[in-house]
């Protein structure tokens, strides 16, 4: 079954398979964001100092619709995810000769995460022998520890900012924009960092690629072009920040909400969702015994 297919509604699925309804994956997002941007303040340039939460509000735009967006994208997970093991059901079990110890689930999720997914061993035994394989594991690897660097930022500054609200020594640590020699700060440009790399290596494997064995997709590209798009705009927006080019610098944060919430909303039918579904796949072959624990 195609892992685009699992999700409902489908027709994600289906503007997710073409570039010819890029236009309108992009149209939802812009449409939200204009709007909060119209209401706050009616298509405006901000004056003063550039603070992106004079423009959108984090308690009042940012937060509510980022998180209904997370869970939205959690729920659709969950639901295929439902229908993904219920397939596996439907097929032949396994049967092991001799004495085996069934691993419990806690177990079999444990072993997937520390050996398929932390170190990604399996990705780099596939392919350690040739140069684009080990562009591909090194790639992934930078651009996967971008991610963990950027969400523990993210929690770091939204713990602050809630948490901050009951006790109030804490909420100074996710006052933002943050001085550049702050560690929160340093983290999150070392993850811009090897985001940005991860990207180069990725980008430049995919570009070598031999046509006539492996085509690319526009599948493959929109999740590239995404990621591009979230960095690159992430980017500008602390350098025009600093930069102090207002004009751009909002028009360009306002990009960068757009891309983050296309990189969100559609990870269930993105390539990006074959992580979740492997995993999945994965915890579920050992915990039936189809594959051995480590
Ligand atoms: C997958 C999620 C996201 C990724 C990968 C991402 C990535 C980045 C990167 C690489 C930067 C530049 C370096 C830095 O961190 O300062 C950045 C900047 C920024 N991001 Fe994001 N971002 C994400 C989500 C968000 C969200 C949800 C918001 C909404 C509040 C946001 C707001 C910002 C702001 C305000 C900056 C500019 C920081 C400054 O002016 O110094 N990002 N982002």
């Amino acid at each position: 079954m195609a892992y685009k297919n699992l999700m409902a509604p489908k027709i994600f699925g289906t503007w997710m398979s073409s570039g010819k309804y890029l236009p309108l994956l992009v149209a939802i997002p812009a449409a939200i964001w204009l709007f909060v941007w119209y209401l706050v303040n009616g298509l405006t340039i901000p004056e003063g100092e550039i603070v992106y939460s004079k423009l959108f509000y984090g308690d009042y735009t940012i937060d509510p619709i980022f998180t209904l967006t997370f869970f939205f994208m959690v729920a659709t997970f969950v639901m295929g995810c439902a229908k993904l093991i219920k397939s596996f059901q439907a097929t032949p079990g396994t049967f092991v000769v001799g004495k085996a110890e069934k691993p419990c689930l806690l177990t079999a999720i444990k072993d997937t995460i520390v050996t398929e997914i932390l170190t990604h061993s399996k990705w780099k035994d596939c392919g350690e022998v040739k140069e684009s394989d080990q562009e591909k594991f090194k790639g992934h690897l930078l651009l996967f520890y971008a991610f963990i660097a950027l969400a523990v930022v993210t929690g770091i500054v939204a713990t602050g900012h809630w948490v901050g609200k009951v006790i109030e020594w804490i909420a100074p640590i996710g006052h933002t924009p943050m001085h550049l020699y702050n560690p929160v700060k340093i983290l999150a440009n070392a993850g811009a960092i090897s985001g940005l790399m991860g990207l180069t290596f990725l980008t430049r494997r995919r570009m070598n690629l031999d046509t006539s064995k492996s085509a690319s997709s526009f599948y493959d590209w929109y999740l590239l072009g995404v990621i591009w798009t979230v960095f690159v705009t992430g980017v500008f927006s602390e350098l025009l920040r600093l930069a102090g080019v207002a004009n751009l610098a909002y028009p360009v944060y306002f990009l960068h909400l757009v891309a983050v919430w296309m990189l969100f909303a559609y990870l269930p039918w993105s390539k990006l969702g074959h992580l979740v579904y492997r995993t999945v796949a994965l915890v579920y072959a050992r915990y039936t015994g189809r594959l051995p624990m480590n």
